[in-house]
């Protein structure tokens, strides 16, 4: 070949990318999007993923993926701690990816990775990047106004807002409103938390960029804020699982006959209720949810993760006189094909977490949301649901049953319970 056509051969050749998702549910839908558009977009994509919650690779024949080792336990994968499992999850897949890296460097020399493109909750890959001269780009899986939020704790912590949170619920938080002190991230572990969330923002300010899965119209002036304070390159590129839906990342079965038990309501009557992957709740909490739902007398598919009730193993801790009372209205998955659930046209309205991929679908599909924030992101995401995007409502009380049959009803009807 003469060297013309060498050099054609060159510029055409695609460029690689190496992404490296977080393994938990809520974070891999995204990265995996990002991975499917950017291949589309013309760049050969490398995925390298802990062995924990690793994927089935016949799912994903378009790219290339390298497991490595995490060294979790059995007792780490299940702590209810986050901040445990995350700070160990980082300590424990430093060297592993560090290695993986050099390795794909220097094995794949006619097409080595030119960028690598981390989860924000990945601490050391800044480190890790500077040291192969590669540069690094941030995938925040959450809004910008939650990461703005989690920018800020320090000054909200300086400034007193987290003393004493209980005797100042309701203030305004006057540095970020319309939070109000309720919705300040909270954590159970809070010191170890403050100091992890500290660590990635941190580590995030000294990417190449940071990548969002949001949009301008959704969060324009946070976008702007952002970049006025940080000065790192953002590009607001979502809502991704409008280019490609999340159900080949999917970590649990989705329960297929959510969509044939839809198909036989009516239009816009149902309640959709999934309080997403990683939030658990207590009994009493269950029974409140179980009785707000059942008092509002709505149609509701409810996705019960096995797990979501802490030590149970899926519904027996729901009451049977609930069971009876809603059998001919209500139906409970396991896991459903969320995506698909929110555009049916049997679906009138979605009871959420709040989690951020739940909140980009469900504005997606023009669904009214109420939010029942747990932790983290959550907080901020639901405030601005219902305060600034005015797409739903918050549900101010936590989880009680007269709040949630009212809000159901305001909801589903267009009015507050009787
Ligand atoms: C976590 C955090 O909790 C969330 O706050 C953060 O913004 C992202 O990481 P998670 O709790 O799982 O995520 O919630 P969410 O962000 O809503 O992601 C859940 C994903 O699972 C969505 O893409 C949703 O479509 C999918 N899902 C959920 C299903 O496919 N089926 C279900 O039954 C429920």
């Amino acid at each position: 070949m003469d060297d013309a056509g060498k050099t054609t051969l060159k510029q055409n050749k695609r460029r690689r990318l190496v992404l490296f998702p977080v393994p938990l549910q809520g974070h891999i839908n995204p990265m995996i999007q990002l991975a499917q558009i950017l291949q589309v977009r013309g760049f050969d994509v490398s995925i390298i993923h802990t062995k924990y919650n690793s994927p089935n690779l016949s799912r994903y024949p378009q790219f290339i993926v390298h497991i490595i080792p995490d060294g979790l336990s059995e007792t780490e994968v299940s702590t209810s701690d986050l901040t445990l499992f995350l700070k160990r999850l980082n300590t424990n897949c430093a060297g592993p990816f560090y290695d993986c890296l050099a390795d794909l460097l220097s094995r794949d020399t006619d097409n080595p990775p030119i960028a690598i493109i981390t989860d924000s909750i990945w601490d050391f890959t800044q480190a890790a990047a500077n040291s192969f001269n590669l540069p690094r780009i941030v995938l925040r899986a959450t809004s910008v106004c939650s990461f703005l939020v989690f920018a800020a704790l320090p000054l909200l912590q300086e400034k007193g807002y987290l003393d004493n949170l209980d005797s100042k619920r309701e203030e305004l938080v006057v540095e970020l409103p319309p939070l109000k002190v309720k919705d300040i991230p909270v954590f159970e572990s809070s010191e170890n938390t403050y100091q992890l969330i500290q660590q990635i923002v941190e580590e995030t300010k000294k990417a190449s960029g940071i990548i969002f899965n949001t949009f301008q119209e959704l969060e324009e002036p946070e976008l702007f804020k952002l970049q006025e304070t940080y000065r790192v390159p953002t590009f607001s590129i979502g809502p991704f699982h409008k280019s490609f839906p999340a159900r080949s990342s999917s970590l649990f079965t989705q329960d297929r006959s959510s969509i044939s038990w839809l198909d036989a309501q009516a239009p816009k009557s149902v309640l959709y209720v999934s309080f997403g992957s990683l939030a658990t709740m207590d009994q009493r909490q269950m029974n409140e949810v179980a009785w707000g739902l059942a008092d509002s007398m709505q149609p509701f598919l409810w996705v019960v993760r096995p797990g979501l009730v802490r030590g149970s193993e899926w519904l027996e801790m729901l009451p049977n006189e609930f069971l009876a009372a809603t059998r001919d209205r209500g139906y409970i998955v396991k896991w459903a094909p969320q995506q698909e659930v929110l555009s049916h046209p049997a679906i009138g309205g979605f009871w959420t977490h709040g989690g951020w991929n739940s909140i980009l679908e469900s504005i997606g599909e023009g669904v009214a949301m109420i939010c029942s924030p747990m932790f983290g992101d959550q907080m901020v995401n639901s405030r601005y649901v219902s305060d600034v995007w005015r797409v739903g409502m918050k549900l101010e009380k936590g989880l009680e049953r007269g709040e949630i049959e009212s809000g159901i009803k305001k909801l589903m009807m267009g009015r507050e319970a009787d």
